[in-house]
């Protein structure tokens, strides 16, 4: 059974191969299937990460309250990112400042997440859990296929740790 952290990393690794697409896209056309298919993929994983590995974090990790209000707040700038994107023409200098934001914010939120959170969650979680967990982000991924039912909303960080404890 697969276990969360490898899911999640292997999330990680898809969304700097697709930034890397976008260096090598070449017209409009290319770029819109490269962005859509990775601004998808972007939201669903901050809400599966929210919805089953933070919940678990918060409450068992050594620094969960921190590390979790850290991450929810990076997700909401990637979301933020990803959403002023769609206001504009693919490829225009809006267009790419805002990709180019989604793009920063989420490299500086995927090394807080692999060298902070997921080395405490991994301090906490024995391989029953992790694999239980890893069975509920497939699950996830299943039933919001192509983000079904997910509204991709801002959460308010403190109020998510204060929920979630
Ligand atoms: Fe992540
Ligand atoms: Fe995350």
């Amino acid at each position: 059974m697969d276990d969360i952290t490898a899911l999640i990393l292997d999330d990680h690794a898809a969304f700097r191969r697709g930034f890397a697409r976008l260096d090598d896209a070449r017209d409009p056309a290319e770029l819109l299937a490269v962005w859509e298919a990775l601004a998808l993929h972007l939201d669903i994983h901050a809400e599966a990460e929210e919805a089953i590995l933070y919940p678990h974090l918060v409450r068992h990790g050594d620094d969960g309250a921190e590390e979790t209000e850290d991450a929810i707040g990076d997700h909401n700038k990637i979301r933020d990112a990803i959403a002023e994107s769609k206001l504009h023409e693919v490829g225009s200098d809006a267009w790419w400042a805002a990709v180019w934001r989604a793009r920063r914010e989420n490299s500086e939120h995927l090394a807080e997440e692999e060298d902070e959170a997921l080395p405490d969650f991994r301090r906490h979680a024995g391989v029953e859990l992790r694999a239980e967990l890893g069975a509920r982000w497939l699950r996830f991924y299943g039933e919001h296929k192509n983000g079904r039912n997910l509204p991709f909303r801002d959460k308010d960080p403190e109020r998510y740790v204060q929920d979630h404890r």
